[in-house]
């Protein structure tokens, strides 16, 4: 008989055995990585540096199974049509490579946030799923190869495997095998507060992905790889010597360079809301007198480190404005549950 398609309502405990859980947490950059020198495994130009939000979580259920005649996604209990599950097939079709597995996989995914808002759902999404199925087809991969896995689906989802700080070394080779991150610090090097805030709900209007092909056509691109180069070197030495000034000069030069270019895109790519100019300019401005500072990724919503003492001045000035956000602290990486 022909196998039947994917049906909603399927639990994955049909096939126990070809099975596994993981959770990762959604990553923010320090040193951003924007611009791809190959498009179809997603190798950067330059190295990044990011760190775990610990409250920013996506659980991920795989299951192998030969029941269906092709790869499934049911997000937060929602099913995402076969076509949409793209950065996830990478992934999984790597995975069959490795193996032989000829099966199809299932994925269910929880997560704690909203989707595509430019706060790295997809990076927790990718590194819970590459552990999970991995884990599940019975891979024992290391924490390089399943950074390189999680990079297939999307390039900072490398990130998020790694434990606390990480560095995601771009590489040099074409086939992108020393293209994966690494952890520079845990958790617990810099007990900072993060806050995430809020700004918008709503999924950005365009993609990560789209946005970096067209920024290479700036006239600005080259002048920003140049400014960029030494971004990680510089953000890492501010992270391992716990130098707050430093961090907060390094974040904020590098998420400027990176809206700047955007601007400069034809038609232009604006991330930002009014409401985050307003948060930004409240945290430049606090940040002249104490330890705060903020990053955008390619998205409206904003997040803020700070140190210790500063947090409930940071917390006043979020509540001014009105904003809702999550208060947390730099997270563990990806693992399995
Ligand atoms: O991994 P992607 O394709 O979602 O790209 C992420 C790009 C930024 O979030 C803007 C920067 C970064 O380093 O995470």
């Amino acid at each position: 008989m022909r196998p039947l398609p994917f049906q909603s309502g399927k639990t994955v405990t049909d096939t126990p055995n070809l099975k596994a859980s993981a959770i990762a947490h959604a990553n923010i950059a320090v040193a951003k990585y924007w611009g791809k020198r190959n498009n179809e495994i997603n190798l950067p130009y330059t190295d990044s540096i990011a760190f775990n939000v610990d409250a920013l979580v996506t659980e991920t259920t795989a299951c192998w199974n030969d029941d269906d005649f092709r790869d499934g996604l049911v997000i937060n209990g929602w099913e995402v049509p076969a076509q949409n599950i793209g950065r996830l097939q990478r992934i999984l079709d790597a995975i069959r490579q490795k193996t032989g597995l000829t099966q199809r996989c299932i994925l269910h995914s929880k997560n704690n946030f909203n989707l595509a808002t430019g706060l790295a759902s997809s990076a927790s999404g990718c590194a819970a799923a590459a552990l999970a199925a991995s884990k599940a087809a019975g891979l024992d991969l290391n924490e390089s190869e399943l950074s390189s896995l999680a990079r297939l689906g999307s390039g900072s989802a490398a990130r998020s495997i790694p434990d606390g700080w990480t560095r995601w070394h771009a590489g040099t080779r074409e086939d992108g095998s020393d293209s994966y991150a690494v952890s520079i610090a845990p958790p617990n090097h810099w007990p900072l507060h993060v806050f995430v805030v809020q700004v918008s709900d709503t999924p950005k209007s365009i993609s990560s992905t789209d946005a970096m092909r067209k920024c290479q056509d700036s006239p600005f691109w080259q002048t920003y790889l140049n400014e960029t180069k030494d971004a990680a070197d510089i953000a890492q030495n501010a992270i391992v010597q716990r130098d707050f000034a430093a961090l907060t000069a390094a974040m904020h030069h590098n998420t400027m360079l990176l809206h700047a270019l955007a601007m400069t895109c034809q038609p232009p790519i604006l991330f930002l809301a009014p409401k985050s100019l307003e948060l930004i300019q409240h945290i430049l401005r606090s940040s002249q007198a104490m330890q705060v500072c903020c990053t955008l990724d390619a998205g409206a919503n904003v997040v803020i480190l700070c140190e210790e003492v500063c947090w409930p001045f940071v917390k006043n000035d979020i509540i001014a404005l009105g904003l809702p956000y999550i208060q947390t602290h730099i997270g563990h990486g990806a693992r399995l549950i």
